[in-house]
Order: structure tokens, then C-alpha cells, then sequence
């Protein structure tokens, strides 16, 4: 299979925060950016297997920055490093200034897709090559955030995830 570079799954989605999307601060619902940002991860998933992908986990989401209401809120989605059936997405969450149109950062996530056929059993992706220094960073950084994924969800033995274990010696 060729390898894809992470852009050419770039998804990008652009929305306001409604008032039915906010907590009782006027910020939006925590559970509401999760669902824009595993939307995200779908299309980008898609886009880099060009098959059905189904969300296996949400590896990290860090709220730093409450968004409030009316905010434009940009989401932009990439697969940061593919496995054998699995995708690790890595998104950025931006907000726009309403009068200068300045984007500031709001948070980041990191979920992983699996790609499956009709039957929902995970068939193989593309491999991916990082191609900015950002993107070489975040792949080389994904097989220990992997192992530490499969590690809390007891499918891998703490003892075989060297990458992870390579952090703490
Ligand atoms: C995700 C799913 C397809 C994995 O199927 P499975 O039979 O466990 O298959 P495998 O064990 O071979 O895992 C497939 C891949 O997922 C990865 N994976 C599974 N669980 C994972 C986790 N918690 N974190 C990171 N990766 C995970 C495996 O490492 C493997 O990756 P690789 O092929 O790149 O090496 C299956 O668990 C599933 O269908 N889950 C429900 C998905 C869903 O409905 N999501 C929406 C929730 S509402």
C-alpha cells in the first residue's frame, strides 16, 4: 500500500457555539467538542483508508480553555501515525477572535480510528510519512501513546510496551 502524508487527510470543520451547546458558564459543553472532534477524526480517518473507521479510543483531550458562546470554533483533524488497522488522529482546536479574526489555540485531542470492512473486522491502512516537524514529532511520539492506550485497556502486557517503559529509564 503507498504511504500518504498526514495532509492529505487534513480535515478542517468550522462552527459557531449555539446556546444549546453551552454549560450554565455560557462555555461550550465539554461533551459537545468531543462529539465535533470525533466527527473529525471520522472524515480524517476515511480520508486517509478510505474505509469505514470506527472510533477504539480517546486517547487524550486536555480542556484548556473554556470557549464561549458565539465563538467561531475551528477543528483541524490529521492522522498523525497509522499502525496495521489503526490510526492515531491528532487534533487542534482554534478559536477566532470575532473583530481582529487572530486565532488563538484552545485545545488539543488524540483519538485512534480503526479502519474495518463491511463486517466491522479491521483491515490494513496505509503506512504515513510525516512530512513539517510537527508532524514528525507527533508520529514519533504515537506508538508509546499506543501502548499506553492498549496498557489501561488491558490489551497489552506492561511489560511488552518498551516504548512506553523507555520514558521512565
Ligand atoms: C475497534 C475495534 C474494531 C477493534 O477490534 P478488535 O477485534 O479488538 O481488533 P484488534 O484487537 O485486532 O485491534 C485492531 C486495532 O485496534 C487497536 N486498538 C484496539 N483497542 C485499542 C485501544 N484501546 N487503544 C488503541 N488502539 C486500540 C489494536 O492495537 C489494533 O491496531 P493495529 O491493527 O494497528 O495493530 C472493535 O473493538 C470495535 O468495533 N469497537 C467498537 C467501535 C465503535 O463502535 N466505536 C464507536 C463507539 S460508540
Amino acid at each position: 500500500m503507498l504511504p500518504k502524508s498526514p495532509s492529505e487527510s487534513l480535515t478542517v470543520l468550522t462552527d459557531l457555539v449555539l446556546p444549546s451547546e453551552t454549560n450554565p458558564l455560557n462555555n461550550l459543553f465539554g461533551g459537545e467538542l468531543l462529539a465535533r472532534m470525533d466527527r473529525a477524526s471520522s472524515i480524517t480517518a476515511q480520508r486517509h483508508s478510505r474505509r469505514i473507521a470506527v472510533t477504539a479510543s480517546v486517547n487524550h483531550v486536555a480542556f484548556n480553555r473554556p470557549i464561549p458562546l458565539g465563538s467561531v470554533v475551528t477543528i483541524e483533524a490529521k492522522v498523525s501515525r497509522s499502525f496495521k488497522s489503526s490510526m492515531e488522529i491528532y487534533l487542534d482546536v482554534w478559536i477566532e477572535d470575532r473583530k481582529t479574526g487572530n486565532r488563538s489555540k484552545a485545545n488539543e485531542a488524540i483519538y485512534t480510528f480503526v479502519a474495518v470492512d463491511d463486517n466491522g473486522k479491521p483491515v490494513e491502512v496505509a503506512p504515513i510519512i510525516p512530512e513539517t516537524e510537527l508532524e514528525k514529532e507527533r508520529f514519533d511520539a504515537a506508538l508509546r501513546r499506543k501502548q499506553l492506550s492498549l496498557v489501561l485497556a488491558g490489551k497489552m502486557n506492561p511489560h511488552d510496551a518498551t516504548e512506553l517503559k523507555a520514558l521512565f529509564s
